[in-house]
Parts: structure tokens; C-alpha cells; sequence
């Protein structure tokens, strides 16, 4: 897998080191604002990676919830579409929303407005990786990137490098194609 990237965007320790500086800042931001329960909302499947890292370093009482969003279909491109699956009860609960990285901003907003629709007493929405495209920010972000794709740490590409611990941009579809023929006359 590692041949299919063309270069290391974001290293897993630097990726590991700043998920738990963000982690303890929200937590004490919790503390100041007198919250002591929240409920942690993974999107899946791009933020499962970085929400189950992102939780253990929170040392307060959490409930975590799942709703599967997706537009990409494991392409490069979203559709426009925002699918979203079951949608948890979310009424009077205070909501942290983790997702792996803000694009074109549709997935963070659709999933936000529901959550308002459904009587979330507070939003507090976290990505990884923002590539600055969309006019919208959410309120915690890791890492700005360029605006490049990127696999690993639980992005993919057609399903595959969501297990790779570091944040990579993939090779080109040319230079992949062509690793593909050399295995094939391996
Ligand atoms: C990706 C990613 C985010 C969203 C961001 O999901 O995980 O949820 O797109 O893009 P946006 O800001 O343009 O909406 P995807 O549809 O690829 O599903 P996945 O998480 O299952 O990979």
C-alpha cells in the first residue's frame, strides 16, 4: 500500500500528539462551560479512525453514537448528495460531532441541521483535516491541508488505505496504473 502513495502529507506521530492536545482543550473547554456529559457522534465510515482516538483521551462521561454519511462513494468527487443512515436521539444532549475532513462542507452541514432539527441542547463539530475550500469551518479543527486528495487514518479511496496511521496523497491515476502493470509482470 505504501508504494500507491506519492508522498507522506501528515505523520502519524504528528497526527497522535495533536488529536490529544485538541482532545484535552475540548475537554477543558467542557469544564469551563460546566458541561460534564457529552454524547460523541462518529461519522462513519471516514471518522472512525480519529473519533476512537480522539475519545480516549477524554476523561469525562461520554455516550458515542454512529450515523453513517456519504456523498463520495469512494471516489474523488462528491455527488452533491449527503445519504445519511439512522439518526440517534438527540434531544437536550450535548452533541460533539467528529468527522475526518471538511470539503465542500455539505456532509457537516446536513448532519448539523438535523441534529438542530432533533432539540440537540449544544453542537460542538470536529474534523480532522480541512482542506479551506467551503465557506464554512467547523468549530474544532486538527489540521488545515491543501486542497489535494488524501487517504489514511480512516479516508479512503474505493474503499481501501483507511488503515494506513499516517495522512497521504495517493499517487496519480497514471503513475497508478502503471505500479498496477509492473505487479501484473511481477
Ligand atoms: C467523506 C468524509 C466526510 C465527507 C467530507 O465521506 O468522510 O464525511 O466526505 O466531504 P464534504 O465536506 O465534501 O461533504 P464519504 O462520502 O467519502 O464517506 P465515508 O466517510 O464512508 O468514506
Amino acid at each position: 500500500m505504501r508504494n500507491d502513495i506519492e508522498r507522506v502529507l501528515i505523520d502519524e506521530d504528528v497526527i497522535q500528539r495533536r488529536v490529544e492536545v485538541v482532545a484535552k482543550q475540548f475537554q477543558q473547554d467542557c469544564i469551563d462551560n460546566d458541561v460534564h456529559k457529552i454524547t460523541v457522534i462518529i461519522l462513519l465510515k471516514g471518522a472512525l479512525v480519529f473519533g476512537a482516538d480522539f475519545i480516549r483521551h477524554l476523561d469525562m462521561k461520554l455516550r458515542i453514537d454512529t450515523i453513517h454519511a456519504s456523498s463520495y462513494n469512494g471516489g474523488k468527487e462528491s455527488s452533491g448528495e449527503v445519504k445519511l443512515d439512522h439518526f440517534p436521539d438527540v434531544l437536550n444532549r450535548d452533541i460533539l460531532l467528529i468527522d475526518d475532513i471538511l470539503d465542500t462542507g455539505l456532509t457537516i452541514k446536513a448532519v448539523r441541521k438535523k441534529l438542530s432539527e432533533g432539540g440537540a441542547a449544544s453542537i460542538t463539530t470536529c474534523v480532522l483535516l480541512d482542506k479551506r475550500v467551503s465557506d464554512s469551518r467547523c468549530d474544532i479543527t486538527c489540521f488545515d491541508i491543501p486542497n489535494e486528495f488524501v487517504v489514511g487514518y480512516g479516508l479512503d479511496f474505493e474503499g481501501h488505505y483507511r488503515n494506513l496511521p499516517y495522512v497521504g496523497v495517493l499517487k496519480s491515476d497514471a503513475a497508478m496504473e502503471k505500479l498496477r502493470q509492473d505487479e501484473l509482470t511481477d
